[in-house]
């Protein structure tokens, strides 16, 4: 089945960024003069996704805002608004979109990280097409690194294009327990049963409802594949990682780029 919805977590409080984020919310600081949403809609729109679930919080209306307005600008996407009112976890945040999905697969972008294009989703969707199973971006990290993350044990060797089949995975394990240094970013394409799965999930690491708990289910029951990742990415959930692709993207801009590139080399001497 085509996979042409996408689901962007946007509920949290974004407490790494106060104060700015007691007015913006974290999903729209601006990258140079545009919103990171917007950089996330865009990679939605060029992997062929045609509708996107943006799931947010009451007490963050400039997100429902943005969306009305991206909808009107970008033709051809339809936007919809799902609520997740409590910080209870990923998954709970995923299944808070299930009405607005319908029954079909569906893809989950974790706004906060923000890729250089449209490549490896397109890809991963294009794997659960054949495949029709679930499919999570990777990457290799240290293995000190691990633990802060969803963490995947390979159940056979990565391909040529970067496609490995999963046997299992764990959400945040201490570094002694984790099974790889493959990790989990922040790209999903999903089978639609992980909804039913998500609503009978206790809470799992840190209390909370894991999307990875309810994937860890998938993968132990049928095809269950990753894609390691080969194009750039931004982690911008924290100050020095938004602080470091504003920059990155700058120097590459058109417009800011040349100057910004010259004051910068003179600031650094
Ligand atoms: C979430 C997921 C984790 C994944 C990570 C990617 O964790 O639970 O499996 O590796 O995103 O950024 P969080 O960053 O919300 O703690």
């Amino acid at each position: 089945m085509r996979v042409r919805t996408a689901v962007i977590p946007c509920a949290g409080q974004g407490t790494r960024f106060r104060p700015i984020t007691r007015t913006v919310p974290k999903e729209l600081l601006p990258i140079i003069a545009t919103p990171a949403l917007q950089l996330v809609l865009d990679e939605c729109v060029g992997a062929g996704i045609d509708h996107v679930v943006l799931v947010s919080s009451h007490d963050k209306p400039a997100i429902e805002r943005f969306g009305k307005d991206a909808e009107q600008e970008m033709a051809g996407l339809k936007i919809s608004i799902a609520y997740q009112d409590e910080p209870r976890g990923l998954g709970h945040a995923v299944g808070c979109a299930r009405e607005a999905v319908g029954d079909e697969p569906f893809a989950v972008l974790l706004p906060d990280e923000l890729m250089s294009g449209s490549q490896l989703l397109a890809q991963m969707i294009d794997v659960c097409e054949r495949t029709g199973g679930s499919v999570v971006g990777l990457k290799r990290v240290p293995m000190h690194e691990v633990g802060a993350y969803g963490v995947i044990a390979p159940a056979g060797d990565l391909d040529a294009n970067g496609v490995v089949p999963i046997a299992t995975m764990v959400e945040k394990p201490p570094v002694e327990d984790a099974p790889s240094d493959l990790i989990i970013i922040g790209r999903y394409v999903l089978t639609n049963d992980v909804f039913d799965l998500i609503e009978r999930l206790p809470p799992g690491a840190k209390g909370e409802i894991q999307l990875t708990d309810a994937l860890r289910q998938q993968a132990e029951a049928g095809p269950f594949h990753g894609v390691l990742s080969r194009i750039g990415r931004h982690d911008t959930g924290n100050p020095l990682g938004w602080l470091t692709a504003v920059v990155d993207l700058a120097i590459d801009d058109p417009t800011v780029g040349p100057e910004f590139t010259a004051w910068l080399r003179g600031r650094l001497g």
